[in-house]
């Protein structure tokens, strides 16, 4: 393939030019500059191949709203995943969604820009331990958290997310069951058993970027920004979610800010999603926290227009294994 030169011209600047503003000085204009041909060229490829680009709330600023078609939580990209008509998806998140993707899709090209890009949650667990849970409590239902690889949710019952996981477990509860299996985050299960009467046996695994939140740090953040919104993430421990003022996905806290533009908040979940809000809520003054997702921050511009340039890489699934999974994520789509 011939390298391509991306220069910064006249036609670039007053393409990206709107893009820019909006961003309202993330960037300065020299770093601009080395952004905006990517942008660019990244646009311009995806229609030429009707390709679509579903781009996760913890995408950087440049990603979210420079080349982002379809933004949200793994809801949302799981929802619109399986509306498209696109020939091509570029998963621009990690690669359990991008494999969400591909259940849902099976017959389009679904590619992610690198596929290092995983996750401590759906690395935690296998299909063999949801088999050896399911055998230690038989007839009770597995809840698998979407960030988990196909085959063990070709094992699970229901997926769920973070937005809808006390309407699943409520749903299975009202289905008869008053016990279920949830995996594979402690900390969700934890949250979603606070708020409902069905048993839940919970697995041990954790995100390494929200289990580092503490209640000390909300109460250090309310000490020095006096009367600052505290809004979690449900794979915070439940301490954390006590001494926050909401907690929701990453889609309902951008939502809560929207609606009621606090004149501080803070966001106790990953960095690059407190950028965007920003950049969306001007009058809203956003404290960040600094915690990055090394998985997430995987993903860049370069990485993104050479995966449109080669096709690849693309996510593939087993196809006995696909209509299996499918199942799960469909029930979840179902109660949602
Ligand atoms: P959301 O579904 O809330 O976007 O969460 C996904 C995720 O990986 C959070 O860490
Ligand atoms: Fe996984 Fe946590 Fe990163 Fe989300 S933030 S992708 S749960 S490691």
């Amino acid at each position: 393939m011939q390298a391509q030169k991306l220069d910064y011209t006249d036609e670039v600047a007053e393409a990206t030019g709107e893009i820019y503003r909006r961003l309202g000085g993330q960037y300065t204009p020299e770093h601009w500059k080395t952004l905006a041909p990517y942008i660019y060229e990244i646009n311009r490829l995806k229609k030429e191949k009707n390709a679509v680009i579903l781009a996760h709330n913890y995408m950087t600023p440049d990603i979210f709203y420079g080349v982002g078609d379809i933004t949200g939580d793994s809801l949302k990209l799981a929802q619109e995943a399986a509306k498209t008509d696109a020939d091509i998806i570029i998963q621009c998140g990690v690669h359990f969604m991008a494999e969400t993707s591909k259940i849902l899709c099976p017959d389009k090209k679904v590619i992610i820009p690198d596929m290092e890009a995983g996750c401590s949650l759906a690395e935690s667990i296998t299909a063999e331990d949801i088999r050896a849970l399911k055998a230690k409590h038989p007839g009770v239902p597995v809840v698998s958290y979407v960030n988990t690889s196909a085959d063990v949710k070709a094992e699970t019952d229901v997926c769920c997310t973070s937005s809808n996981a006390v309407k699943i477990v409520e749903a299975l509860g009202r289905e008869g069951h008053d016990t279920v299996i949830m995996t594979p985050d402690r900390f969700l299960a934890q949250n979603v058993a606070a708020q409902t009467n069905v048993n839940i046996i919970y697995w041990e695994g954790v995100c390494i970027v929200h289990e580092r939140f503490t209640a000390g740090d909300v109460r250090e953040i309310r000490k020095q920004h006096k009367g600052a919104v505290v809004l979690a993430h449900p794979e915070c421990p439940p301490e954390v979610m006590e001494e926050a003022d909401y907690a929701g996905s990453t889609s309902q806290m951008d939502n809560y800010i929207k609606k009621h533009q606090p004149e501080t908040a803070v966001l106790m979940t990953e960095c690059s999603m407190s950028d965007n809000i920003a950049a969306s809520n001007p009058d809203v003054h956003m404290i960040g926290t600094c915690q990055l997702c090394p998985y997430m921050k995987r993903i860049s511009l370069p990485k993104i227009l050479k995966s449109l340039q080669t096709e690849g890489p693309e996510v593939r699934i087993d196809p006995d294994m696909a209509i299996r999974a499918r199942r799960s994520v469909e029930r979840m789509l179902e109660l949602s």
